[in-house]
């Protein structure tokens, strides 16, 4: 049998049809045009499952969102980047398929299909941080999805690491999300561009300033770029600082980086375990966490949502 699992983000929305087995049958992506009403991107979603499953058959949706989902009852209760409030994703998706559905934040159901398909099925306690529009987490402890109360919880993007720093899309200062987020990374090359004007982030994006992405500063750092490699260590330093304190909370066994900034595989990683390895509670000598990128990459999110509705 067939499952549709949905990732919400905040530029798209994929879908796909998944096989038990975690095989993606099919896949498509629209954009997801956030500011629009709710009603209207919901819509798009119920169109876009119909089309991907068409002569197809399916038992049931799973749906990852961002924000705090009161997984219960299929409600997303409050998101800040995709500017939701209890919003029944479950039951309007359901009553217009016939199916049922099931909802969890989008880095929850990442972890899950991490856990179960991907980069932690070794693991039994593992941190998944997806880095994208926003920083999100999902925490495998004993083998079991750790969601908080009401699974409202696991939101380690919005840990503060720097106080009164930059704002969040949360409305605080200084969250994780603030700094290792891919729209954090993005920011911090643009600003450094500004004073850096004969930097090669500029040949980079074609001295078009709506190109800069978080390749940017990567690809320039590549190349020796001194302003391009400060923006790349100071992203990896803040990340290190987050990944701390999820091992000084967890000890995990593995902490599963995903989103589009980890295809820079050891340019990001390096720096990280390295900071990771020096500061961590005990320091070198203590037990070591594995970092690892995921390894159903940008797919982790729709085979995740699927996973919530195979048993
Ligand atoms: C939200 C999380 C979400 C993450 C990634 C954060 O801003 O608070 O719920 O998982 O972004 O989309």
């Amino acid at each position: 049998m067939n499952y549709v699992g949905i990732d919400i983000g905040g530029t798209f929305i994929k879908a796909g049809l998944v096989d038990e087995n975690g095989g993606i049958v099919k896949k498509s992506s629209v954009p997801t045009l956030a500011t629009r009403k709710w009603e209207r991107v919901m819509d798009d979603i119920v169109a876009q499952i119909n089309r991907l499953t068409a002569g197809a058959g399916y038992a049931a949706v799973g749906v990852g969102s961002p924000g705090a989902i009161d997984s219960a009852n299929g409600v997303v209760e409050y998101s800040p980047n995709l500017f939701w409030k209890d919003v029944p994703l479950a039951k309007y998706i359901s009553g217009a398929l016939g199916k049922t559905v099931k909802v969890g934040n989008d880095a929850n159901v990442a972890a899950l299909g991490e856990a179960k398909f991907g980069a932690g099925r070794d693991y039994s306690d593992v941190v998944m941080l997806t880095l994208g529009t926003g920083v999100g987490s999902g925490i495998v402890a004993g083998g079991r999805l750790f969601e908080g109360y009401r699974s409202m919880g696991a939101e380690i993007g919005h840990m503060v690491i720097r106080e009164d720093g930059e704002p969040c899309g949360c409305g605080r200062r200084g969250c994780l999300e603030a700094y290792a987020s891919a729209t954090a990374l993005v920011r911090d090359t643009l600003s450094a561009m500004q004073i850096a004007k004969n930097s090669l982030m500029w040949e980079e994006c074609g001295n078009d300033l709506n190109k800069v992405d978080g390749r940017t500063s990567f690809a320039a750092a590549k190349r020796g770029d001194e302003a391009a490699k400060r923006v790349v260590a100071a992203y990896a330093k803040s990340l290190a600082e987050g990944i701390i304190n999820i091992i000084n909370i967890f000890r995990s066994q593995a902490i599963i980086l995903g989103g589009g900034v980890c295809a820079q595989g050891d340019a990001l990683l390096n720096p990280v375990r390295e900071y990771v390895a020096k500061h961590r509670f005990g320091g070198s000598e203590s037990l070591a966490t594995d970092i690892i990128t995921a390894r159903l990459g940008g797919d982790a999110g729709v085979i995740g949502a699927a996973c919530l509705v195979m048993e």
